[in-house]
């Protein structure tokens, strides 16, 4: 069931255009992450959806009821529209305690005393905060003031809630730690969420499904299996996961299978663009599909080992081919100078159409 349907946004700020034309739908119980490069317009469309920036033109609903509507002329004001918002920065008062941060709202909203009361422990025990209520902001620890901020937003049991990059404050450890009780947290109490991240790792980790914005437009929406697996362009393979990119010519095409080559080396894959002979192409391969083997095999190149890393649970090798420069992952100590054989499976090199 969708619960909220985002159709055609476009959004300017003066003469910029920052929103092209979004369209997307959120369905009850699912988290979906608007994960995309700095400026590609993440926190703008957030921010169009709870009602803080206004579009242009497009439409927003909410169970079908509009929230924003350039046809008819809706635009109910961000208090209305009762979604449950997490900021970047947290946003808590520093003077008040956990409790009158979490309740504020409610009080603001002319609710009983009473009520109130019961409605902030819940929402304080579900984030296993319970404890903490009576205490100020500057007396918890930064993962605790993250909770704060969430428990802040689900106090108003809230249909949709909205997380702007609700993780990046937290160190990479509880980070990690973070995403996976969030997820949790979301599924439990069965909303349905919006979720920020310019993180491709907790993009996937977190959601159900995943919007790639590119430049204030939808560049590819999916599972995080099919955004990871199957881009259907270079930049949704380039910016998901870490890859190897190199830059030929096409010698021939035989079905999908694409010979690509360069000086001195010849690599097949798999044409995702359309592609034509003698055209420049580029072809991307994902490090932990390149495999490094002691005698050839098909598909595989000649390459010196330049340098191995230690990465705790596994190596990560830099090989010279031919003057081009490869990174692969392995499970033992190599040695720098000594020459290897380095294979590319054909499926996992995905040829794109070079762009000019
Ligand atoms: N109030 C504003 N006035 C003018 N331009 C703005 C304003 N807010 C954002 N922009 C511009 O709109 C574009 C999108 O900004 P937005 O904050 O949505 O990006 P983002 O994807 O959230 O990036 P980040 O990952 O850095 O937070 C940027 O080019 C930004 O400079
Ligand atoms: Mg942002």
């Amino acid at each position: 069931m969708t619960k909220l349907a985002v159709n055609n946004i476009c959004l300017s700020y003066g003469t910029v255009d920052v929103l092209k034309g979004v369209s997307f739908k959120l369905n009850a119980g699912e988290v979906v992450s608007l994960l995309g490069a700095s400026g590609s317009g993440k926190t703008t469309l957030l921010r169009a959806v709870a009602g803080f920036e206004q579009p242009r033109e497009g439409s927003i609903l909410l169970d079908g009821k509009p929230l924003y509507d350039s046809a008819s002329r809706v635009n109910l004001p961000a208090e209305q529209r009762s979604l449950g918002l997490v900021f970047q920065s947290y946003a808590l008062w520093p003077h008040k305690t956990v409790e009158d941060n979490v309740g504020y709202g409610l009080m603001l909203r002319g609710i009983k005393k009473s009520e109130i009361a019961a409605r902030v422990q819940t929402a304080l025990d579900n984030l296993g905060l319970g404890h903490l209520g009576k205490r100020f902001p500057f007396q918890l620890s930064g993962g605790q003031q993250q909770r704060v901020a969430i428990a802040r937003a689900l106090v108003y049991n809230p249909p949709v809630i909205l997380l702007d990059e609700p993780l990046s404050n937290l160190d990479a450890k509880l980070r990690e730690e973070a995403r996976a009780w969030l997820r949790e947290l979301i599924v439990s109490m069965n909303l349905s969420a919006l979720c920020v991240t310019h993180d491709q790792t907790e993009a996937m980790a977190m959601s159900d499904r995943i919007l790639l914005l590119r430049n204030g437009r939808i560049e590819q929406e999916g599972s995080p299996a099919e955004l990871y697996g199957s881009p259907k362009s270079q930049y949704t393979a380039e910016f998901m996961g870490s890859n190897n990119r190199v830059r030929g010519k096409v010698e021939s095409i035989g079905g999908q299978a694409v010979t690509l080559a360069g000086e001195g080396w010849k690599i097949v894959g798999k044409g995702i663009d359309p592609l034509a002979p003698g055209s420049d192409a580029e072809l991307i391969i994902r490090l932990e599909k390149v495999s490094v083997t002691d005698a050839p095999v098909p598909n595989s190149l000649s390459a010196r080992l330049v340098t191995s890393m230690f990465l705790g649970d596994r190596w990560e090798y830099l090989f010279t081919i031919a003057g081009l420069r490869f990174r692969a992952f392995g499970t033992q100590a190599r040695t720098p100078g000594m020459e290897y054989w380095v294979a590319f499976p054909e499926e996992a090199c995905w040829v794109f159409a070079a762009e000019a």
